[in-house]
């Protein structure tokens, strides 16, 4: 035993300063190094214990929420991060309706004009390449909350940060990530992003027909990431493959009910990826290990067996309370404390 030079009391303002993120956008988990998620990690578990109380770090800072697509979790969980930091909340959740976007005003003149009222936005768009065209318009930083197919990194931040706190690191952490979409399983996509970066191995189970888009290969391609991929496989054999793994992560369906023949096309073929509780029970008595079942939510109930709920392998609804945590050090990150 030593004391070394380094040795002092642990301080959130310096954890959140390290991640370098003040002032900078949240595109893709890949533009993020070990160090800076590590960081991020250290500062949400400080922030943990208050993701239900509530502190005063952002007194007087407000959050810009711009939601052009329908969400519950990712909405209400990044402004709830917010209004627990003490800062403030200004939604719009439906602004290709109810917002001057509705009178034809340009998305970069939207984030623009949203700048002037906020410290930091939050924006859920369908089409990655007019989100990505506008960015420079902002003037504060700015979140993707989930852009077209390519993007979701909080959703991957938050299944990163669960696998962290349920797992303690990444080293030798194997992760399934499967869908019978993962054309647009853009929440997955963002999670093995993260995994890439920190080197964890990801084993992709999906369909030829469905494949990973080519933005998201080439990020995972640049971040050296592990992988392995299954295509066309039996259920029995996605078992199998299961049972390699720690966690599954499945990315569900984000397509809207207004286009009923994609997502009756998703609904069709994830029924070959059903994974059953006593499937879970068999791996366990197998190789002695539980796979936590990860998903983004909403799910369908051709998915997987809903009694999952109530055994230890459910992990879905726990991820939702850690997206709290991980939201509040990255918004205070972003944003910075002073
Ligand atoms: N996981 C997720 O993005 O859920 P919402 O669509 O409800 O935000």
């Amino acid at each position: 035993m030593a004391i070394t030079a380094d040795f002092a009391p642990s301080c959130i303002k310096a954890e959140l300063e390290a991640t370098e993120l003040k002032g900078k956008n949240l595109e893709f988990l890949t533009d993020l190094t070990r160090e800076r998620y590590h960081h991020l990690f250290t500062a949400a578990s400080m922030l943990e214990p208050f993701w239900r109380t509530g502190l005063n770090l952002m007194s007087g800072k407000v959050l810009g929420a711009l939601f052009f697509q329908p969400s519950t979790r990712t909405r209400f969980s990044t402004e709830l991060a917010m209004i627990r930091l003490g800062g403030g909340v200004l939604t719009e959740s439906n602004p290709g309706h109810n917002s001057s976007a509705a009178k034809g005003e340009s998305l970069s003149d939207h984030l623009r004009t949203v700048s002037q009222y906020s410290n930091i936005i939050g924006i859920r768009h369908p089409d990655y390449a007019a989100v990505a065209e506008a960015l420079p318009s902002a003037t504060v930083p700015v979140i993707s909350c989930g852009w077209g197919n390519e993007t979701h990194p909080t959703q991957g931040l938050l299944d990163m940060y669960t696998a962290y706190r349920a797992f303690g690191g990444f080293d030798g952490l194997r992760v399934c990530i499967a869908s019978s979409d993962l054309s647009r399983a853009r929440s997955g996509h963002s999670f093995a992003m993260g995994l890439a970066i920190m080197g964890a191995h990801i084993v992709y189970v999906g369909l030829k027909e469905n494949p990973i888009p080519s933005t998201v290969r080439e990020k995972l391609e640049g971040a050296g990431a592990s992988m392995e991929e299954h295509y066309d496989i039996s259920n029995s054999e996605f078992m199998d493959v299961m049972a390699t793994t720690h966690l599954c992560y499945l990315p569900g369906c984000s397509v809207p009910k207004d286009n009923p023949e994609a997502r009756n096309a998703f609904m069709d073929k994830i029924k070959d990826f059903y994974i059953t509780l006593e499937a879970l029970e068999a791996i366990k008595k197998k190789t002695g290990r539980s796979i936590g079942i990860m998903h983004s939510l909403p799910r369908n109930s051709v998915e997987f067996d809903y009694a999952i709920d109530h055994s230890e392998f459910e992990l879905y609804f726990k991820q939702m309370a850690f997206s709290v945590p991980i939201r509040m050090a990255l918004v205070a990150s972003m944003v910075g404390i002073s």
